[in-house]
C-alpha cells in the first residue's frame, strides 16, 4: 500500500499496523475487508457516490459468466507487452493501478505476474468491498479518479476500463509508463440499446489527445454474445439509471434470448 498518498495534504502514507498515516497527522484505518477509504467527505458530491450496491452486484453477476473474457484477455496481453517495453523495474518493484475498478473482475486478471503489485480505486464503496472479496492481494481504496491519492512517478501503468479518465494519470505514471483505456466502440450493445436507452445513438469514439501522453496502439475488440433473460436483466441493472430509457424496461419487452454485440476500443498511451 506504499504508493498511496494522503488525500488531504498529498504527503506519502506509511502503514503502521492497520492504519495509514502521513507526516501531517492525517490517518486512515484499513477496513475489516482490507481496503482503505481515501475519499474525504469534502471530495465527494453525495453520500454514496459511484455505482450502487445493486449495480455492482448486477455487474458481478454478468461478468462472472465471462461474457467479457475476450476483453479481459486482450487487455491483459496488451498490458503485459506494454510493461515489457516500459520503464523497467524501479527500486521498489512494479505497480499498476486500475482506476474505476468496479468489483474487480478485470483488475484481478490484469497482470498474471505476482511480482507486479496491483492497485485498484473506485469512488463506490460497495464496488471496493466486492473487489476485496474477489481478490485479497489487491491494494484497494475508495477514492476519486479526479484526485488520485497516489504518489508521483510511481506506476508503470494506469488502466481505465469504461470509467472516468483520471486527470492525474500523467503525474502518477513513471516516464515512458503506459495508460491503457477501454471505451465503448460504435456497435457496443447495439441490439439491446433500443430497450435500454431513450435515444439509441452510436457511441462516439473517446478522444485520443491528452497533454503529456502519446497515443501508441488502438485495438478494437468485438465479442458476439448470446444473452439469456438473466444476463439481459443484469445488463440492464448494471447500466446507470441516467442512461436508461424513461420508459419502463420490463422482462416482457426484451426477448428472453438475444444475440448481442459487445464492442470496445482498447487504446494504449505512453507518457512522454
Ligand atoms: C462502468 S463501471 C466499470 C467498472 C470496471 N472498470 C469494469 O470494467 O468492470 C464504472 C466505474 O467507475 C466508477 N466511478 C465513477 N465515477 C468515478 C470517479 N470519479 N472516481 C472513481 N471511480 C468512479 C463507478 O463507481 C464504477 O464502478
Ligand atoms: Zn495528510
Amino acid at each position: 500500500m506504499d504508493r498511496f498518498q494522503c488525500p488531504n495534504c498529498q504527503q506519502p502514507l506509511v502503514q503502521q499496523d492497520r492504519t495509514l498515516r502521513c507526516s501531517a497527522g492525517h490517518s486512515f484505518d484499513l477496513a475489516r475487508q482490507g481496503y482503505v477509504n481515501l475519499l474525504p467527505s469534502h471530495h465527494r458530491r453525495s453520500n454514496s457516490p459511484g455505482d450502487s450496491l445493486d449495480m455492482i452486484s448486477a455487474r458481478a453477476r454478468f461478468l462472472n459468466r465471462d461474457f467479457y473474457l475476450g476483453l479481459s484477455v486482450a487487455v491483459s496481453d496488451l498490458l503485459m507487452s506494454a510493461l515489457k517495453s516500459g520503464p523497467g523495474e524501479g527500486d521498489s518493484g512494479r505497480c499498476v493501478v486500475d482506476v474505476g475498478c468496479g468489483e474487480g473482475y478485470f483488475t484481478e486478471s490484469l497482470v498474471p505476474d505476482p511480482r507486479v503489485d496491483i492497485y485498484g480505486l473506485d469512488i463506490s464503496k460497495p464496488a471496493i468491498v466486492a473487489a476485496c472479496r474477489r481478490q485479497r492481494k489487491l491494494n484497494l481504496a475508495v477514492a476519486n479518479a479526479t484526485r488520485l491519492p497516489l504518489a508521483d512517478n510511481s506506476f508503470e501503468a494506469v488502466t481505465v476500463l469504461m470509467a472516468p479518465f483520471p486527470e492525474g494519470a500523467v503525474r502518477v505514471l513513471r516516464q515512458h509508463g503506459h495508460l491503457l483505456r477501454v471505451s465503448p466502440g460504435p456497435r457496443h450493445l447495439a441490439e439491446v440499446k433500443p430497450y435500454l436507452f431513450a435515444v439509441a445513438r452510436e457511441h462516439q469514439r473517446a478522444g485520443l489527445a491528452y497533454p503529456g501522453l502519446t497515443h501508441r496502439v488502438a485495438h478494437r475488440v468485438t465479442l458476439e454474445m448470446i444473452l439469456d433473460a438473466d444476463a439481459i436483466s443484469s445488463l440492464v441493472a448494471m447500466t446507470p439509471i441516467r442512461y436508461r430509457s424513461r420508459l419502463p424496461v420490463s422482462g416482457g419487452t426484451i426477448p428472453a434470448s438475444l444475440a448481442v454485440t459487445a464492442d470496445f476500443w482498447v487504446d494504449l498511451f505512453e507518457k512522454r
